[in-house]
């Protein structure tokens, strides 16, 4: 017998997110091996930039090698390292976070607490703000592993701020308060507002103006908030990026110190480096009590010492890391356009967007009723007829049916157009298909109004009716 944590459904494996997952595993597109395969297209990894990754790796074969300056540090490394992380490593990191922001903000290496990827992080985070049956707000859609990130273990809770196609799903103050209000009517105590800044799924990042909304909504609640900023460095194209610790630099908040202190970022290199595999997190925070104890709790998912030296013998090529973040937005950047546009040549339109590895795409057109029911319908249609894996919006507590997640960066640009090819052609089957129905169903309106049209006349008797 298990916990009822361990054995309880907190993990959402069964969420069509993760069940797309396996069923992708079953049967996985190989060019050569298995081209009729399903493709994966609901997995947001970063594939795009290992050639740049792999030449610093020749030209720089030390931090790799257990050595430093010609010398083996294989001991150093090997041995007890604690929860605090390598003061090198942490340097380099908050660098690359400044640099990925402009340098419009510097960052302490002393608020960094190390986690295994962004998923402790938050994890470590929530635990750290909230106790169990605590709520946080977070608008949808949201990035399903939250679910299992912030829920599971910590016993909080999430309450949803609906936003809507409407205005693309921009946070609004009237939806801010609602889901508040929400929280208090279900006897929940709010911590916090939880935001993904790029958004996952959206590939869309904050407004100034929408920064500014919930630091005024958190200030005036007395309540955190946290900022998923782990797509920073995948914003391709305008509007400028603006993190929530450049808006906190602003005049107005500059002296608050306690609302200073309720903001929070969670960031890892599992996206804009493309090493979700390498497990490198951090939550950064001004409050030393949330750094203190989130240090301590790190302690359950530590970066190994050999991943930190490699790492921080990357991210400290400070000229290596300019030249990689502007070639991996280019390459994000035509990803997208490729995207888009074969989308639309299948009269498929995506939500307008600038960053993240995917695009929102709106499949509204073909469901065949406006509910999550035909969403789903839809959905298995398309991973096991089309063979393409894709996440559908239910999964990412999307308020509206008919939108999905679409990842483009996790494959070969071949892949993505065998993909585009297979949307296309069943968009344009569907099509003929529905226009074979309705032209069976009108032969079949016509008869029966000559039917209807015959059994009148016959109730007529020899009256005979006006033509229409
Ligand atoms: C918004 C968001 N946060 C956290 C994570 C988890 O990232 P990591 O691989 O660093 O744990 C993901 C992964 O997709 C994500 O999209």
């Amino acid at each position: 017998m298990v916990s009822q944590l361990a054995s309880n459904n907190g993990h959402g494996q069964d969420s069509s997110y993760f069940l797309g997952w396996e069923e992708y595993d079953k049967n996985p597109f190989h060019e050569s091996d298995n081209p009729n395969g399903m493709i994966q297209m609901g997995l947001a990894e970063n594939q795009l930039c290992f050639d740049l990754l792999e030449s610093w790796l020749t030209n720089n074969p030390e931090p790799a090698s257990f050595t430093r300056d010609g010398k083996s540090n294989f001991k150093h490394l090997a041995l007890f390292q604690d929860y605090h992380g390598l003061p090198e490593f942490k340097n380099a990191f908050v660098k690359y976070m400044s640099m990925l922001r402009g340098d419009n903000v510097t960052f302490d290496p002393d608020n960094l607490v190390l986690t295994a990827g962004a998923t402790s992080a938050n994890e470590t985070l929530i635990f750290c703000l909230a106790d169990p049956g605590d709520a946080l707000l977070l608008p949808t859609p949201y990035y399903p592993g939250f679910d299992r990130d912030l829920k599971w273990r910590t016993g909080a809770e999430i309450v949803p701020i609906q936003c809507s196609s409407s205005n693309g799903f921009k946070i609004t103050k009237p939806a801010l308060e609602e889901a508040y209000d929400n929280a208090i009517r279900q006897g929940l105590k709010v911590k916090g507002v939880l935001v993904t800044n790029p958004s996952n799924p959206l590939g869309t990042t904050l407004s100034k103006d929408e920064i500014t909304l919930l630091l005024n909504f958190v200030s005036s609640n007395n309540i955190h908030l946290i900022s998923d900023e782990i797509y920073a460095g995948t914003v391709f194209n305008g509007p400028d990026y603006t993190s929530v610790m450049e808006t906190l630099m602003e005049k107005k908040w500059a002296n608050d110190k306690d609302l200073i202190q309720r903001v929070h970022i969670v960031t890892s290199l599992s996206k804009d480096l493309g090493l979700p595999g390498f497990r490198v997190g951090a939550i950064y925070s001004n409050d030393p009590v949330v750094v203190s104890a989130a240090t301590k709790m790190s302690s359950f998912g530590l970066i190994s010492a050999q991943t930190q030296h490699l790492l921080a013998g990357l991210l400290s090529d400070l000229k290596f890391m300019d030249y990689y973040i502007s070639e991996n937005q280019r390459r994000l950047n035509s990803r997208h356009q490729m995207i888009v546009s074969g989308l639309k040549k299948a009269g498929i339109r995506c939500l307008e967007s600038n960053s993240g590895l995917f695009t929102w795409v709106d499949l509204r057109h073909l469901l065949k009723s406006q509910t999550f029911d035909s969403e789903m319908e839809l959905w298995k249609e398309i991973v096991y007829s089309v063979k393409l894996n894709i996440s559908p919006g239910s999964s990412c507590h999307c308020s509206e049916p008919g939108w999905f997640r679409v990842c483009f960066a996790n494959m070969a640009d071949d892949t993505l157009e065998l993909a585009l090819q297979r949307i296309e052609a069943y968009v344009e089957a569907k099509a003929n298909k529905n226009s074979h129905h309705s032209k069976r169903n009108a032969r079949r309106m016509r008869s029966l109004s000559k039917w209807v049209f015959r059994l009148s006349f016959d109730g007529m008797g020899d009256k005979v009716p006006e033509e229409r």
